[in-house]
């Protein structure tokens, strides 16, 4: 089983704008059925993890149909948060070894994913516990906003590919610089 962070940033590196949109993002064009697209990514992943803002994002962000993630998301945060209707959320905090080795547990033989942002992933690297790092680069600059990976690694590239408008790069985590 391996971790992953797989995420779409901009070509500066920020995975969302200072007000925490994601309009940039959402309008880019994308073949969900093409290389590194996410329906393929989330067949082999198992829980998930997020840190509270990306999740109050996705709350807000909910339609008719509610939550949209069947797997377990792990939600890291020090405040007492609403899981939606439904949902298999369960809110955590503090040391990711300890949630990483609840969500390995939550659904055996599947990898994780962490969703982010970029400074929980940058915790699991910091335990040691991440494994690779999928970035879709769309074609924007935001100039400030929320960092894509905030933590100095040393990376392999171990895929790339052009899916319409994005630039997809597959790496693998080495070591801390
Ligand atoms: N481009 C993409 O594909 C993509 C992917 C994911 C997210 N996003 C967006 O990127 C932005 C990320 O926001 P963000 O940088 O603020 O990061 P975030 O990880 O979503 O949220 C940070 C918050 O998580 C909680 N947290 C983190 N580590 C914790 C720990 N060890 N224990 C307890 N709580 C912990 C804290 O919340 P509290 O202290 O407030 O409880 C912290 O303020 C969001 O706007 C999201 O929508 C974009």
């Amino acid at each position: 089983m391996t971790t992953h962070y797989y995420t779409a940033s901009s070509l500066d590196g920020f995975i969302a704008s200072p007000e925490n949109s994601l309009d940039w993002l959402l309008k880019q064009d994308i073949d969900l059925e093409g290389p590194m697209a996410y329906p393929a990514f989330i067949q082999s992943m198992g829980a998930l993890a997020m840190g509270a803002t990306t999740y109050e994002a996705i709350q807000a962000e909910e339609g008719d149909d509610g939550w949209p993630y069947t797997r377990p998301a792990f939600v890291f945060t020090h405040r007492q948060l609403n899981a939606s209707p439904g949902a298999d959320v369960r809110f955590v905090q503090g040391d990711v070894r300890t949630v990483h080795a609840e969500m390995t547990a939550a659904v055996p033989g599947k990898d994780l994913w962490v969703m982010g942002g970029g400074e929980l992933a940058g915790q699991f690297a910091d335990a040691g516990l991440l494994d690779e790092i999928w970035v879709q680069f769309a074609p924007v600059t935001l100039g400030a906003g929320a960092p894509l990976f905030p933590r100095e690694l040393d990376l392999e590239l171990v895929d790339i590919a052009r899916n319409r408008a994005f630039l997809c790069g597959r790496y693998q985590v080495k070591d801390a610089l």
